[in-house]
């Protein structure tokens, strides 16, 4: 029962500032006791090092700072890929959700066979030839199933970090035409909105954890998107989108995560304490963390 911290603030997946801090809020909201009491031995590995430049030259505009997410993509990735040698649970804190490229890599040495929960309002499923908006916080899963740039593809080593049949997005809301066909081509399995509403989270759930135990995964990493919820409990990010889920909703998904007795990684993304009301944003993720790690109603 342990549990590795490491903060990577990272802003370059994306244009606002300020979801650098996101680290340092989550932490400020408590987040190593509430793991204390629970009776895990926390070590915070500190911060991966990102170098704050004002300015970044821009070569391509479907692959913004593109450079700087890749340095931050490869150190991150070895360490997570340490983390887990050392046989501890790595909770990695965002930073902008760019930095699951350098997650899933570092978790794709050991787990071959790795289950994905990707909660979030979007899919993440761009490539630098569909990207609205040249962010690379829009590509982290294409990157992983081995789709965009090169530079992105080959962190650590080259083949696929991870299979498109063992991704299950939840949550989803906001989906842009490029991903949509590649969902449809790839059979990438999406809980939208509408299923939640439709099917309840309960359901949602028992249907994902069962995919996952029948797919026999060897790890399962939970990749949470703190706008998968609605604003209204997590306005501290920097692409809200309306109808998201519930407070409950989340803290019920993370309870029968804990339960399933899958979960061997985590990551928690894109508070920027800018954006956030009186750190309202990270008070909720530390909340969801606490649920994920096995805290009780009673
Ligand atoms: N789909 C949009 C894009 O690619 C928004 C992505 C938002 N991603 C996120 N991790 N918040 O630009
Ligand atoms: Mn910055
Ligand atoms: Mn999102
Ligand atoms: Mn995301």
């Amino acid at each position: 029962k342990n549990i590795s911290i490491i903060g990577v603030p990272c802003d370059y997946g994306q244009q606002r500032r300020g979801v650098d801090m996101g680290p340092s809020a989550i932490r400020y909201a408590g987040l190593q006791e509430r793991l204390k009491t629970l009776g895990y031995d926390v070590a915070d590995e500190g911060n991966i090092q990102v170098v704050d430049f004002d300015e970044v030259e821009q070569q391509d505009h479907r692959l913004l700072n593109l450079e700087e997410v890749v340095r931050v993509s490869t150190t991150l990735a070895e360490k997570v890929d340490t983390v887990v040698k050392n046989n501890r649970t790595p909770l990695v804190l965002g930073g902008d959700h760019s930095i699951a490229i350098g997650t899933l890599a570092g978790l794709s040495v050991k787990y071959k066979n790795l289950g994905v929960i990707w909660f979030d309002a979007h899919a993440d499923l761009n490539t630098p030839e569909t990207t609205p908006s040249g962010n690379i916080h829009g590509m982290p899963l294409a990157t992983s199933i081995g789709l965009g740039h090169e530079r992105l593809t080959s962190i650590l080593h080259s083949e696929a970090k991870i299979k498109a049949e063992n991704i299950i997005i939840i949550g989803g809301r906001s989906i842009d035409d490029g991903e949509r066909v590649l969902i449809k081509e790839r059979g990438i399995k999406v809980y939208t909105m509408h299923e939640i509403d439709r099917l309840g989270m309960t359901y949602v759930m028992e249907e994902t954890l069962q995919y996952f135990k029948t797919q026999q995964v060897d790890g399962l990493h939970l990749s949470l998107d703190l706008d998968a919820l609605d604003p209204l409990y997590t306005p501290g990010v920097g692409t809200p989108v309306a109808g998201g889920i519930s407070y409950r909703e989340s803290h019920l998904a993370m309870e029968m995560i804990q339960e399933s007795r899958l979960l061997t990684s985590a990551e928690f993304v894109e508070v920027n304490p800018i954006l956030d009301e009186r750190n309202k944003t990270a008070d909720v993720a530390v909340a969801l963390i606490g649920s994920l790690f096995g805290e009780t109603l009673v």
